[in-house]
């Protein structure tokens, strides 16, 4: 049931603190985290020295983050690959390298058909997903699952960061066991981990201007999402979650890349939305932006509450402050409002996007 909400989707918007925390908690012990009868030693994982990141959608936006992630706390080289290109353009693997397949459905064929690729040549292979016992679990050395529930809606809310949170857990319990993070350090990370559903609420018990910039989204026929480093992978979700949902034709840039060309694009009111959170290249998109609306564009931002008061778009959201790499589970909820607001503007039935199907079964 609906539980009075007016469609699943924003149930499912909603849900998400409690499945963030539940996904946790599902692996944490003592303060530890255990993985039950995780098939690798810690002698192998730290011959891992290529990891690729698959998955289609909004998983393979999830999944992006655990790439920047490894290679940022891991320091292994990490790739990402569209599962659908990923089986025609096998790179080199071997055992010490390791896939990480995401899929909330855990029956996606293109994902599927990447995997029997990986395994024939002798790749690590963990899974996370949403479903127990689904069809990547069998090809996968180990899964991940993540608590989200059922989820109804077809556009992945609740999946998805649910999906990042596991990912954040799986890269902690890999820097751990690696020797990668000492011990005070990996607790800082997991209090700070515990704290992101109360983040995520404060978020959710403040929507009044969503409504307001759906508004002025709903005017235009396309809109553009902006981000530099972890937040070119939100901007990613988010361009995604606003055509998906609103049938807004929405493209997301590296800040720095709209100027190669795309700008061209830009006219009166044109919705450009940036998302802003990491301290190093806040100024640059900052300067972005005001390239973008110097031609018309409307401007909104998605900021940490770190950036508030420096903010210069038309529309500034604010989201509380965590640790530099954990922005992401923050920035989706907004992404998701503002796609989810938008597309209720249009009246349209966002629960069950015209063209979609909830699992993709055929490549
Ligand atoms: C977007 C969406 C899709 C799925 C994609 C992968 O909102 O739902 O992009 O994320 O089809 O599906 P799974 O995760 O089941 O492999």
């Amino acid at each position: 049931s609906k539980e009075g909400f007016e469609t699943f989707t924003l149930k499912e918007i909603y849900e998400q603190p409690k499945v963030c925390m539940d996904t946790l908690n599902s692996k944490l012990e003592n303060g530890d985290i255990v993985y039950e009868d995780f098939p690798f030693t810690k002698e192998e994982l730290s011959k891992i020295n290529k990891i690729y990141t698959i998955g289609c959608g909004t998983a393979f936006y999830a999944g992006i983050n655990f790439s920047y992630l490894a290679k940022k706390m891991l320091g292994i080289e990490s790739f990402e690959i569209l599962s659908s290109e990923f089986r025609y353009d096998l790179p080199n693997l071997d055992e010490n390298s390791l896939i990480v397949a995401v899929s909330q459905s855990g029956e996606t064929a293109d994902t599927l058909a990447a995997l029997k690729e990986a395994r024939k040549m002798g790749a690590k292979i963990v899974a996370i997903t949403n479903v127990l016992a689904s069809a990547i679990t069998r090809l996968s050395d180990y899964s991940i699952y993540t608590l989200a529930g059922p989820e109804i809606g077809v556009c992945s809310t609740k999946a998805y960061t649910s999906q990042l949170m596991a990912i954040y857990e799986f890269i902690l319990y890999l820097a751990k066991a690696t020797g990668k993070i000492d011990e005070s350090k990996f607790k800082e990370y997991i209090e700070e981990l515990k704290s992101i559903p109360e983040k995520q609420k404060k978020i959710l018990d403040d929507v009044g201007i969503y409504e307001e910039i759906a508004n002025v989204i709903k005017e235009k026929s396309s809109a553009f999402y902006i981000g530099r480093l972890i937040d070119y992978k939100t901007a990613m979700e988010g361009a995604l979650k606003l055509k998906e949902i609103s049938y807004i034709h929405t493209e997301a840039f590296p800040a720095g890349e709209l100027k190669h060309g795309s700008i061209a694009l830009i006219e009166e009111k044109t919705p450009v939305i940036a998302v802003l959170t990491q301290e190093e290249v806040f100024e640059k998109t900052l300067s972005n932006l005001e390239e973008v609306k110097a031609r018309g564009a409307v401007t909104i931002g998605i900021y940490s509450e770190i950036f508030r008061g420096k903010d210069k778009t038309d529309f500034s959201i604010f989201v509380p402050e965590t640790y530099k790499v954990f922005y992401p589970i923050l920035t989706a909820i907004s992404v998701q409002l503002i796609a989810y607001n938008t597309a209720k503007a249009l009246n349209r039935d966002v629960d069950k996007p015209r063209n979609l199907a909830k699992s993709v079964t055929v490549e």
